[in-house]
């Protein structure tokens, strides 16, 4: 029996040697991985933008912050703001106060007190706070209505608010400064796919197939194939939205965080909340969760924890908990 062929003397694999004529079987093996792997040519609605800025100016008007949004982010600049010019606003979107209270009173804040009124949560919970609240609740509603026949936009927020409830956990475990900063960037971290989805429906399709459920592969098959990444569009989806410029950046640099310098410990931490979300199989990023998935080892530089730490730990059962709960918050979202 002809045993398996030895590298040659450059170390690569006679199959890979540019002078050796392929062997029949060779070809067709080619011919096979060429095949399956094979992106569509980049359709029309492709070519029609080149950059991730592109698609977000043209996109600009299905995902615009809807005016509560823009109100909100005043008032929390404005410094003779009362609980009650917020109250205001807010109320006018009976939804949104319904999320908004609920949220308040949910384990994620761990008040006694019941939080009744959106004049209330401004003193119980502050008001920058409650604007990232704001801006997150409304973000998810618009988001969600971007339509899609990709994935299942239950297992997209499903992984989204995993991801968040982790994240949050991992900032409180590291010592980092307003843990919910991070809940928000986690459940907003992977927004940029839903606009593939909608726009590049065949070419995402093509491209969650050959990442087989491993984000991390898919980030780097966009860049490859589009040039950008659904991690760049939610950046620029955050930056459209007035989100904080370390919140654009963390969901910017979800899968890169090495290239991140001031926000690197928070982009750390949702990159390793996304992958712990995504090998949970509770909520990964699409029906086929990942059997396992590389951790950029620049997390365990910028963080002052180790594996170890989380798998022996309790957050993972303390995430699930607040996950159950939050996935009741935010299941008003489609209403
Ligand atoms: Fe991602
Ligand atoms: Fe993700």
């Amino acid at each position: 029996m002809a045993g398996r062929p030895e590298p040659g003397a450059d170390g690569r694999h006679p199959r890979y040697n540019d002078n050796a004529w392929p062997s029949i079987s060779d070809r067709i093996i080619s011919a096979i991985y060429h095949v399956m792997t094979a992106l569509p040519p980049k359709p029309d609605a492709l070519r029609s933008f080149e950059t991730a800025s592109g698609l977000v100016s043209e996109l600009s008007w299905l995902v615009s912050p809807p005016a509560v949004c823009t109100k909100v982010t005043e008032l929390a600049h404005s410094q003779r703001t009362a609980a009650r010019d917020f109250e205001k606003v807010i109320n006018r979107d009976p939804n949104l106060t319904a999320r908004l209270l609920k949220l308040a009173n949910s384990s994620y804040f761990g008040y006694a007190a019941r939080v009744d009124t959106v004049a209330r949560a401004v003193t119980v919970i502050g008001l920058r706070e409650l604007k990232h609240l704001v801006l997150a609740v409304s973000a998810v509603k618009t988001f969600s209505k971007i339509d899609n026949r990709i994935v299942n936009v239950n297992t997209f927020w499903a992984h989204s608010i995993y991801c968040a409830v982790i994240a949050q956990e991992l900032a409180k475990l590291c010592h980092v400064l307003h843990p919910e900063r991070l809940f928000v960037a986690g459940l907003l971290h992977d927004v940029g796919s839903l606009l593939l989805y909608h726009r590049v429906p065949e070419v995402s399709r093509q491209l969650l197939l050959m990442a087989e459920g491993d984000e991390e592969a898919l980030h780097a098959r966009e860049l490859e194939e589009l040039g950008f990444s659904h991690a760049d569009l939610g950046g620029l989806l955050m930056e459209l939205w007035n989100f904080p410029e370390q919140l654009q950046q963390i969901v910017r640099f979800h899968h890169q965080p090495s290239l991140v310098d001031e926000s690197r410990p928070e982009a750390c931490i949702v990159h390793f909340a996304n992958i712990l979300a995504n090998t949970s199989g509770l909520g990964g990023f699409c029906e086929a969760p990942a059997d396992s998935a590389r951790v950029d080892p620049v997390v365990w530089d910028a963080l002052p924890i180790d594996e170890g730490d989380v798998q022996a730990g309790p957050i993972l059962e303390q995430a699930r908990a607040r996950y159950l709960e939050m996935v009741q918050v935010f299941s008003l979202c489609g209403s």
